[in-house]
């Protein structure tokens, strides 16, 4: 059977749960999956492919998702990887919105790897759970608050992943 590592960052949670659909979705398709956050994933050398996601803050990956390309770059390398991203601003998937998503990849990703695919998802923010400082940014940027994660969004994306991983 072969061995997907799902692997996320996540600073309110979100994210994880994302993370976690995608997992379920590949354990029902029949492989062997492993769900953890980066910074706890370890070298993935013992993993036929691997998926790394993150939400974005400020338009950048967080520092455990980046790291964990970096520091694994060799590993992963050799192994198909898809990456996952996601944000507010991803409710509206317009070209903009689109290009600034990927620019977290560029930055972050794309100088280590070539994914074989990229998903973009809508995110969750709840003001009444997070810090200040990050309350007054998303004050500041005029958001709405709300969960607008889309598990079917991301049942679909997980759906396309074993030919992709595994052509
Ligand atoms: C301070 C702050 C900055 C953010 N910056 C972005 C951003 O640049 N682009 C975006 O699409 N979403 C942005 N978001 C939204 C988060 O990516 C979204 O809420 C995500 O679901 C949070 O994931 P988590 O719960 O796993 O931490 C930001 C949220 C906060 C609080």
């Amino acid at each position: 059977m072969k061995r997907i590592l799902v692997c996320y960052a996540t600073r309110y949670g979100s994210t994880r749960g994302i993370a976690t659909i995608i997992a379920d979705e590949l354990r029902d398709a029949g492989y062997e999956v492993t769900l953890s956050p980066a910074s706890d994933a370890g070298d993935p050398a013992g993993y036929d492919a691997v998926i790394i996601g993150s939400p974005l803050y400020m338009g950048k990956w967080l520092a455990d998702a980046r790291e964990f390309v970096s520091r694994f770059r060799d590993s992963l390398r050799s192994r198909p990887v898809a990456v996952f991203s996601a944000g507010f601003t991803l409710r509206e998937q317009t070209a903009g919105n689109l290009d600034a998503a990927d620019g977290a990849l560029a930055s972050s990703v794309r100088p280590y790897l070539s994914p074989v695919s990229a998903g973009y998802f809508a995110g969750r923010l709840d003001p009444d759970h997070m810090t200040a400082a990050d309350r007054a940014v998303i004050a500041l940027a005029g958001t709405v608050p709300g969960d607008f994660r889309d598990p079917g969004e991301v049942k679909k994306w997980a759906g396309t992943l074993p030919s992709l991983l595994f052509r």
